[in-house]
């Protein structure tokens, strides 16, 4: 079998169907909304946002996300239509094997790992900034000392101590873990609670922080393009056009998950029509308040506060500096963020295991990968080798590297997600589609420009880092997947 052989789609939707031998189908189109609100608000929001206004943007971060939603937007419809005429686990990941072939699933899966995976790291380590808010501003107790809660590659800005490890990050990643091998549906319960008072505390930032708005900080809404050099020596167009766009690569982090919701389509009542309302309505949803919350945050602090003493868990610095009189409102989002992130992270590493899950079901992954666990009919082994990646790269890397990865990897995923709709179309032009993405192929172009155009702004380094996980990826690929497909016994 060639590596552009296509998975069959009566395969595919013959597996679908099966689900009494495997996943369990208990969530409803509003738990899909629940879930993918759930796994978009997060890091990207109260980490990411300030990184992008310190490092490239100012006050016109506000641009920036309207650029990555409109990009989200775009791939978001075109992963509508995949995933109502594609209903089975696996994300991207399986629409790219059934339009592509299997090399380019493989690509997208391997790539998929950047989004969930390390994406879980990213939310793990902006989790552990806010630890240390609420042991100091609550708690008023003794943070936990720098190295360890710092990966190695990063020291303190008075150059004094270096970091070790991130434990706090290691730590609330293994819990979740050993949370989702316990069962989905009591996670989407647990999560649907965290959704609100996740939403709630982001309204309550921008009603409250609208009155702290300082104009000064808003001018020039555009900065003027330069260049600026971080801590680490690393340098960043800052300001101008590029700085927009390296600004809308860096908060399309704050996107990432409404896609997630597609790889719970085995999990779905009702996948077909479920499916488009839980991507696009979760991702409107979010877009409204992400511009506004931009818009308070870089108004109430400088961008200089960003650079230097707001850089980690800037939202809440930001009000316990700026906000006189609201120690209350920083300690109340110290909670509620901390609950919010492990929403994050508990779907993106529910994404993995599923992606994992339908690759390893293809042979393309060791068998391991899709045992399910006899009782929590969950694929416990493969949350375990799931929480050994994530763990590493949580304790080891920095967020703003982890961060950025997770876009590029995931900016790229989303290009391959719009390419599969047009071929899809031209392929298997009768395949029951209950979403269809308008205006094919003008929507999927456009996605992909978008896109593409947010992974150029994200720099060399990033480039590189995507290449180099690529790399490693076909190593595997040509090593044992190619191999063990499944897809060679397949009439
Ligand atoms: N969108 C998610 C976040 O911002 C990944 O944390």
């Amino acid at each position: 079998m060639g590596l552009f052989t296509k998975k069959p789609m009566h395969l595919l939707l013959e597996e679908a169907g099966d689900s009494g031998k495997g996943l369990k189908r208990t969530l409803s189109a509003g738990a899909l909304v629940a879930l993918g609100v759930g796994a978009i608000i997060g890091a990207g929001l109260f980490v990411r946002t300030a990184a992008a206004a310190a490092q490239n943007a100012g006050p016109s971060v506000t641009i920036g996300f309207i650029i990555a939603a409109i990009g989200c937007a775009l791939a978001g419809l075109c992963y509508a239509e995949l995933s109502s005429s594609i209903p089975i686990s696996g994300s991207a990941y399986t629409y790219t094997y059934a339009t592509m072939g299997e090399l380019m699933a493989w690509v997208i899966g391997w790539d998929l790992v950047l989004e969930y995976a390390v994406g879980a790291a990213t939310v793990g380590i902006a989790w552990s900034e806010y630890l240390n808010k609420l042991l100091v501003e609550v708690l008023h107790t003794s943070p936990i000392p720098y190295e360890w809660c710092h990966s190695p590659f990063q020291s303190h800005p008075d150059g004094t101590v270096n970091g070790i490890m991130n434990l706090p990050a290691l730590f609330i990643v293994g819990l979740l873990s050993l949370l989702l091998i316990k069962g989905t549906s009591e996670s989407a319960f647990v999560n649907g609670l965290i959704v609100i008072t996740k939403v709630g505390i982001v309204i309550l930032i921008i009603v409250l922080g609208w009155g702290f708005i300082n104009e000064a900080n808003h001018h020039p809404y555009i900065p003027a393009a330069t260049t600026y050099v971080d801590h680490a020596g690393i340098s960043h167009s800052f300001g101008g056009f590029w700085g927009v766009i390296g600004a809308a690569g860096t908060v399309f982090f704050a996107f990432i998950g409404f896609d997630a919701v597609s790889t719970a389509a085995q999990e779905t009542k009702n996948p077909k029509t479920a499916m488009p309302i839980g991507i696009l309505g979760s991702l409107a949803v979010c877009t409204v308040l992400y511009i506004l919350f931009a818009h308070v945050l870089t108004g109430i602090a400088p961008v200089e506060f960003f650079r230097t003493k707001g850089g980690e868990a800037s939202v809440v610095a930001a009000i316990s500096e700026y906000m006189t009189g609201y120690s209350w409102l920083s300690k109340l989002v110290t909670v509620a963020i901390l609950a919010g992130f492990s929403s994050v992270i508990l779907v993106m590493l529910l994404g993995q295991s599923r992606v994992f899950y339908s690759m390893s079901k293809d042979g393309l992954l060791p068998k391991m990968f899709s045992d399910l666990h006899p009782k929590f009919k969950t694929p416990y082994k493969a949350n375990l080798v799931i929480l050994v990646i994530v763990g590493l790269f949580a304790a080891f890397i920095p967020g703003d590297v982890v961060g950025d990865m997770t876009s590029i990897g995931t900016l790229f995923a989303f290009m391959l997600v719009c390419i599969a709709v047009i071929i899809l179309r031209k392929t298997d032009p009768d395949l029951p589609r209950q979403f269809r993405t308008p205006w094919v192929p003008l929507i999927p172009i456009l996605g992909v420009v978008a896109c593409g155009l947010m992974i150029l702004g994200l720099g060399w380094t990033n480039w590189l880092r995507l290449f180099g996980w690529l790399a490693l990826g076909f190593i595997i690929y040509f090593g044992y997947s190619k191999k063990n497909s499944h897809l060679k016994d397949a009439k």
